[in-house]
C-alpha cells in the first residue's frame, strides 16, 4: 500500500503563521494524545524557535492514561511545558492559564527589568486539522468566540481574545498539515481521521486498524463485536459485518459499512481508550 497526501491551502496557512509568529510569546501546540508524535508537524520547531512552548496532549480522554503520563514526561524532558487535556469536556483547561504564565516567566521577567509592566502574554494555538484547536480555544475562552470547524481561514483579520489582564490569545488557530514519509505515520493519521478518508479506501483502512489492534489490543474487537481475531483481517471485518447486521441484498456481508462502523467506533472512543504509539518505541 502506498499513501499519498497532497494537502491544499498549505502555503496560505503557513504564511499566516509566519506573519503572526512575530506577535506572539508562546506557541500552544495541540497534539492528539493517541498519536502524540505522528500528529506533530516538524515545521513547528522551526517556526516556534525562540518562543516559549506548551504542548497539549488533547483528546487525552481517548488515550490510555498510563501512556498519557508517559508522553507528558517525554515532552517535559524535551523542555516543553505539558498539560493533558480533554477540550471537549473541559478537562485540564483550568490549569492552563497558570501554566502559560509559568512557561513565559523568563519573558515576563525580561519585560519587568525593562520597566514594561502588565503587558499580557500573547499566545497562538497551532496543530494539524481535527486535533481540536477550535474546541480548545472555545473551552479556554469560556464562550464560543472561535469558530469550530475545519475550514482554514474562517476568521478574517487578526483578533485577540483577552482571557484576562495577563493572557491574550490569537483567535485564529495555526493550521499545520501533517507531514509524513513513513507510511505507518500516514496510517495512524488516517485512523484518527486527521487525513481525509479519500486518501485511503475505507475497507483497507479498517483492515489495517484490525491488524494493529490484533497486535496491541487483542481483546478489544472480540469484546465489542463478539468476533474472533484472525490472521486475515478481512475475515474479522466480515464477522463484524455479520454480527452487526451489515448486509447487502442477498445477505452478502456489507464490509464497506462494517468498516465505516469500526472506524467511527474507534474515532469516538467506543472501543475504549486506545493509544496507538508508545513513548518507549522512541527511546
Ligand atoms: P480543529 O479546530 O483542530 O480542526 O479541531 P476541532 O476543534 O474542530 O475538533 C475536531 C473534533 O475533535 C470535533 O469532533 C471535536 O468535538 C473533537 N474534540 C476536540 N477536542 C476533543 C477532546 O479533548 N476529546 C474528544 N473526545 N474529542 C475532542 P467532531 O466529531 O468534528 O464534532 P462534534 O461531533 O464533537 O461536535
Amino acid at each position: 500500500m502506498h499513501l499519498q497526501w497532497y494537502p491544499g491551502h498549505m502555503t496560505k496557512a503557513k504564511r499566516m503563521m509566519q506573519e503572526n509568529i512575530k506577535l506572539i510569546d508562546l506557541v500552544i501546540e495541540l497534539v492528539d494524545a493517541r498519536v502524540p508524535v505522528s500528529s506533530r508537524n516538524p515545521d513547528i520547531d522551526e517556526l516556534g524557535k525562540n518562543k516559549a512552548r506548551l504542548v497539549l496532549l488533547n483528546k487525552s480522554d481517548l488515550a490510555e492514561e498510563k501512556w498519557n503520563d508517559a508522553w507528558a514526561e517525554y515532552f517535559k524532558e524535551k523542555g516543553f511545558s505539558v498539560v493533558k487535556v480533554n477540550s471537549k469536556k473541559g478537562g485540564g483547561i483550568k490549569s492552563i492559564q497558570g501554566v502559560i504564565r509559568e512557561a513565559c516567566k523568563e519573558k515576563i521577567e525580561r519585560d519587568r527589568k525593562r520597566g514594561i509592566l502588565n503587558r499580557p502574554v500573547r499566545a497562538m494555538v497551532v496543530g494539524i486539522p481535527n486535533v481540536g484547536k477550535s474546541t480548545f480555544i472555545n473551552a479556554l475562552a469560556g464562550k464560543a468566540c472561535a469558530k469550530t470547524g475545519n475550514k482554514p481561514g474562517v476568521t478574517k483579520g487578526k483578533q485577540w481574545i483577552r482571557l484576562n489582564k495577563q493572557v491574550e490569545l490569537l483567535d485564529t488557530p495555526g493550521i499545520l498539515w501533517p507531514k509524513f514519509e513513513d507510511q505507518e505515520v500516514g496510517l495512524k493519521l488516517a485512523f484518527i481521521g486527521s487525513i481525509k478518508d479519500e486518501v485511503i479506501q475505507t475497507e483497507e483502512l479498517a483492515t489495517e486498524l484490525i491488524k494493529f489492534l490484533g497486535q496491541y489490543y487483542k481483546e478489544v474487537l472480540p469484546e465489542k463485536y463478539n468476533v474472533t481475531m484472525n490472521e486475515d483481517p478481512y475475515v474479522v471485518l466480515n464477522d463484524i459485518a455479520k454480527n452487526r447486521n451489515c448486509v447487502l441484498r442477498g445477505s452478502e456481508p456489507d464490509t464497506e459499512k462494517a468498516a465505516q462502523l469500526l472506524l467511527d467506533d474507534f474515532r469516538n472512543g467506543r472501543l475504549g481508550r486506545l493509544t496507538l504509539e508508545y513513548s518507549q518505541e522512541l527511546e
